[in-house]
C-alpha cells in the first residue's frame, strides 16, 4: 500500500468504536524517510482537534528533549499506536489496538526507519514485550530484525513526575549516540 492510500483509508476507518467520537483521525506526522520513528500511545485533546499528533503539553515536552539532543522534529516521523482519541484519554483496549496496528505496521514498511522509540509503557508493551516495565526498561536497547527499538518514559509522565526528567535526559543523548552510530552520514540523522 503506498502512503496516499493508506491515509485516506485511516482516515476513513470504523475498525472500532473510537471512530464514532472522533474529531479528527491521527495518522502522523513527519519525514517519510525518517531513521527514527517515535511512537506514542494514543492521540489527545489537541491532538483530536488538530489532526497531529504530539501538539498538547506533552508534545511540547517531546519539542524540548527532541532540541536539547539536537534532533530537528521535522527529521522524524511521530505516530501512535491508536490514530483515535479514546474518549477522556482512558487507555487503549485490547480491540482498540489489534484493530489499529495494522496502520502503524504499514508506516514502518513504507518508512523503514533504523530506530524506533516507544514513548511510555502501552507503546513499549505494544511493540517491545507485553510485560515491559518502563522504570526498570527505559533506555534499554531491543534488536528486532532491521531496527533497534526503546522506550522512554512519555512526556505526559514527566509532566506529572518531573523528577523523572534527568532519566529522559539520559536516555535521549543514550539515543543522540545510537543515531549517530547507526546513521553518521551528516543530513541523514532523522
Ligand atoms: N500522547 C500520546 O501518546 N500521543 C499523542 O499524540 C499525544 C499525547
Amino acid at each position: 500500500m503506498d502512503w496516499e492510500t493508506l491515509e485516506k483509508k485511516c482516515n476513513t476507518c470504523t475498525a472500532c468504536s473510537l471512530a464514532a467520537t472522533r474529531t479528527n483521525c491521527v495518522f502522523g506526522t513527519g519525514s517519510r524517510t525518517a531513521r527514527l520513528l517515535f511512537v506514542g500511545e494514543a492521540p489527545g485533546e489537541q491532538e483530536d482537534l488538530s489532526g497531529t499528533p504530539f501538539v498538547g503539553r506533552a508534545g511540547q515536552l517531546l519539542n524540548k528533549f527532541l532540541e536539547a539532543v539536537d534532533i530537528p522534529r521535522e527529521d522524524v516521523y511521530i505516530a501512535n499506536i491508536l490514530k483515535c482519541r479514546p474518549p477522556k484519554n482512558r487507555d487503549p483496549l485490547p480491540e482498540e489496538e489489534e484493530a489499529c496496528i495494522g496502520y502503524l505496521r504499514e508506516q514502518v514498511r513504507l518508512i523503514r526507519p533504523k530506530i524506533i522509540v516507544c514513548l511510555g509503557r502501552i507503546s513499549a508493551a505494544k511493540l517491545i514485550k507485553p510485560d515491559f516495565r518502563i522504570t526498570k526498561e527505559h533506555g534499554q536497547w531491543f534488536e528486532k530484525g532491521d531496527f533497534v527499538m526503546t522506550a522512554v518514559y512519555h512526556p505526559a509522565y514527566l509532566l506529572r513526575d518531573p523528577r523523572k526528567k534527568e532519566d529522559m535526559l539520559t536516555d535521549m543523548k543514550r539515543l543522540r549516540q545510537k543515531l549517530d552510530e547507526l546513521c553518521p552520514k551528516a543530513g541523514e540523522n532523522g
